[in-house]
């Protein structure tokens, strides 16, 4: 089962190509993680279960398609929240559910500090979103949190993961799909993504420190 699913559109290698730029600025830095995460969403959402519906056109009725299951979107603080809006708009009918998550800059290990996912009812699927999968910790704790509360189908949308990172994902979730439009060759000792495109919430928010 290959559930790591890399994207091969041009689009994404010419998008994630400014991102990566350390010149790029902080708003066009934010218009090209929106850009990136729709790429995403249409390929993670490729699969969703649809159930029949009457429509009626101004010419005539017609059977047409309705999305059936339930969707939570569960971006992680902070820099999830850049993909949130464009996957929102594909799915309107979804439910977001925020995780509050930081790394400890002297452990690399994350820390939670937000999480008020429900404990019943759990959705259908789960849409983990991150731009950075770098030693997969952050997605690691999301996951578990997801599956604690029930939910079945999870996809994680990251836009550059470590290969790293994605192995040990992998190995203690083989069933979570990993959609990413790069997996970078390592991570260096500060556990940063190499070459990767540096700090993505900082650059999102314009919080860098020099
Ligand atoms: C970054 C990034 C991920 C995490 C990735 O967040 O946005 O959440 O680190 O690292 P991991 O795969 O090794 O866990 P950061 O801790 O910088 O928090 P921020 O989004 O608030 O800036």
């Amino acid at each position: 089962m290959n559930n790591r699913i890399e994207l091969q559109h041009p689009l994404a290698a010419h998008h994630l190509s400014i991102l990566r730029d350390i010149d790029t600025p902080p708003h066009l830095f934010r218009s090209q993680v929106q850009l990136l995460a729709m790429l995403l969403a249409v390929e993670a959402t490729a699969d969703l279960a649809l159930v029949d519906v009457h429509v009626k056109t101004p010419i005539c009725p017609m059977v047409g398609k309705r999305l059936l299951q339930r969707v939570a979107i569960v971006p992680i603080l902070r820099a999830g929240l850049g993909l949130v809006d464009p996957i929102f708009q594909l799915l309107p009918g979804a439910e977001v559910w925020h995780l509050g998550m930081y790394r400890d800059e002297a452990t690399a290990r994350p820390v939670e500090y937000y999480c008020k996912l429900p404990v019943d009812q759990p959705a259908d699927v789960g849409m983990v979103l991150d731009p950075m999968l770098a030693t997969g910790g952050s997605i690691r704790m999301a996951i578990t949190a997801l599956k604690r509360w029930g939910v079945k189908d999870i996809r994680v949308l990251s836009v550059i993961a470590s290969e790293q990172g994605i192995q040990t994902l992998h190995a203690e979730f083989p069933d979570a799909k990993v959609f990413v439009a790069a997996v970078d060759p390592e991570l260096n000792e500060h556990k940063f993504i190499v070459p990767g495109l540096g700090d993505a919430g900082d650059r999102m928010f314009n919080t860098q420190r020099s």
